[in-house]
């Protein structure tokens, strides 16, 4: 061996011990604590993630430079956070693990160097960024190196933010201020039992507020998926919670600039279904299940739901129709008669716009009698919420298709992607009704003193609800005006949605120039 090749020997050797260490992280006992509390480590997460053997790491040697509070002689491997590239379905993902086994995975300045090193190169080559997160947040030791770094993450999610797809993995402590990145990037998932965020903790809150309360009920999984919608997903399990992700990137372009891919299942796009002659029922009081008619309209099944336990009334999640990804908000009438409150517009105009951004079209299935009525959705706001689910489809340029399954009343009937607010193709059910309001509610406005003052009140109002039934409570007058393209048959609902999106796909709009318009927030 000549003396170059023992030196490279020799240097290799180095090389190999160092990044044997890295890669142990935190070492042996603290990976025991991980694997204890049901958690896997950073590297076994990227492992399960990824398509076998696929990830490549970048970033290994970096370290702090701290040096206050004894951080001069505190060795931290990977810095606490495992950053690089993979491939999820043969398709290019950036991510960034924090390691909970390296001070607590706790974000110094370096730690958040890498992590925007990351999702840099994610933005400048296109392709999504996924940040699992497991961390005791900003580094005490580091003061304000490690606020600045956070500050640099939230810009970075901010400026990729409809440029390439974030999803963050809640997979341990995120607290604080820490929870803004998550909050800032696209989806958000969290798994029972070891996830958790909240602004300030229980023993903070109980020493200001008095309450008491534990951190799962504080800021756990079911919390954040059913009451503040902070998150998206719940997984029972770490595993399922990284094959949802790799279910939903499969629905996703790589970047804005690219369509999502498309995937042929085989299920005939002509396909009629039978059933669904019965699954709307022609008598508008009866209640029927939504999911039925999505599951009868997919792919083979193919529906992934987002944000499946908040705001139940209305459903929001990407489907496969003809191969083509889209994104699908529909009516639940079987929740709150399917009304729009604030929390409903709010989910569906944050989906709507996600799938503007991506190039995702639109598909709207529409069972709406209102915006629910009540003092508390008055006080809430639901003036400036509702009015977000108007402003986000009305700026939505994707392709939007809307299909009127039942009832379309008032303001909602336009908010749930009308006509008037830019749809391309609009079909409704023979049995819908398309009103200001329902038949009773308006023979009592327009009638109320003809009722009052009739022999028979009772008997009067019926007359009225019918007569107003038959007159406007039906598809005719809408289409009659050319607000409606077609009335069709239950049956071919499927074919007729595909047959819109081949001919919307290769919409063009133009663009006004302006800076970016104002959201009502
Ligand atoms: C430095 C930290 C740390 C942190 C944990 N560690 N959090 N070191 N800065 N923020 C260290 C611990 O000292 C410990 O080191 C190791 O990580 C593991 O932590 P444990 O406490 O042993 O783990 P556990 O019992 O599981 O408790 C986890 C925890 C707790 C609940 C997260 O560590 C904790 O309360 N940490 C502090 C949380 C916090 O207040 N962070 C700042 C939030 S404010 P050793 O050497 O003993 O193993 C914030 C502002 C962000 O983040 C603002 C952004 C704008």
């Amino acid at each position: 061996m000549s003396d170059s090749l023992m030196q490279l020997e020799a240097k290799l050797k180095e090389l190999r011990e160092r990044r044997s260490k890295v890669e142990q992280g935190g070492g042996p006992k603290r990976i025991e604590r991980q694997h204890e509390r049901g958690k896997m480590s950073a590297r076994e997460r990227i492992a399960a993630f990824f398509d076998p053997g696929t990830f490549v790491e970048i970033d290994a040697f970096v370290t702090h430079r701290a040096t206050e509070f004894g951080m001069a002689d505190v060795e931290a491997p990977g810095e606490g956070v495992v950053t690089g590239y993979g491939l999820v379905d043969g398709r290019a993902v950036c991510v960034a693990a924090q390691d909970f086994t390296v001070i607590g995975g706790s974000l110094g300045e370096m730690h958040a160097e890498k992590i925007c090193k990351c999702m840099d190169l994610a933005a400048k080559v296109g392709i999504p960024f996924v940040s699992l997160n497991d961390s005791g947040g900003a580094r005490i030791q580091e003061g304000v190196d490690a606020l600045k770094g956070y500050g640099n993450i939230f810009y970075r999610n901010v400026k990729y933010s409809g440029v390439i797809p974030q999803i963050s993995v809640i997979l341990g402590p995120c607290a604080g201020g820490a929870v803004y990145s998550p909050a800032l990037t696209d989806f958000v998932f969290m798994v029972e039992g070891i996830s958790n965020m909240f602004i300030t903790g229980p023993q903070v809150i109980k020493a200001v507020t008095g309450e008491e309360v534990s951190t799962e009920q504080l800021g756990g999984a079911l919390i954040h998926n059913q009451v503040s919608g902070v998150a998206q997903f719940m997984a029972p399990d770490e595993r399922t919670c990284f094959e949802m992700v790799r279910t939903l990137l499969s629905y996703l372009p790589a970047n804005n600039l690219e369509d999502p891919p498309f995937v042929d299942s085989g299920d005939d796009p002509g396909r009629c279904d039978p059933k669904l002659r019965e699954v709307v029922p022609v008598d508008p009081n009866k209640g029927y299940n939504m999911y039925d008619v999505i599951y009868s309209m997919v792919d083979n099944g193919a529906f992934f739901e987002v944000s499946k336990c908040f705001a139940t009334n209305i459903i929001t999640g990407f489907a496969r129709l003809g191969g083509r990804a889209v994104g699908l908000i529909a009516s639940q009438p079987q929740v709150k008669a399917g009304c729009l409150d604030i929390d409903a517009s709010d989910k569906a105009s944050r989906f709507v716009r996600f799938c503007d951004a991506f190039n995702i079209p639109l598909v709207t299935l529409v069972d709406v009698p209102g915006y629910l009525p009540g003092v508390d959705q008055e006080y809430g706001g639901i003036i400036r919420h509702g009015a977000k689910l108007l402003y986000a489809y009305s700026e939505a340029t994707v392709p939007k298709v809307t299909v009127i399954t039942r009832k379309a009343y008032g303001g909602a009937y336009i908010a749930m992607c009308s006509r008037h607010l830019g749809a391309d193709m609009v079909f409704a059910l023979p049995h819908a009704e398309i009103a200001v309001m329902g038949p009773e509610g308006a023979a009592n406005v327009v009638f109320r003193k003809e009722i009052s003052e009739a022999e028979d009140p009772a008997a009067k109002r019926a007359e009225k609800i019918k007569e107003f039934r038959e007159v406007f409570a039906n598809p005719y007058v809408a289409a009659g005006r050319g607000y409606i393209d077609d009335v069709i048959d239950p049956q071919e609902l499927r074919p007729r949605v595909i047959s819109a999106l081949e001919i919307t796909a290769t919409k063009m709009v133009e663009q006004s120039r302006k800076k970016h318009g104002n959201i009502p927030l």
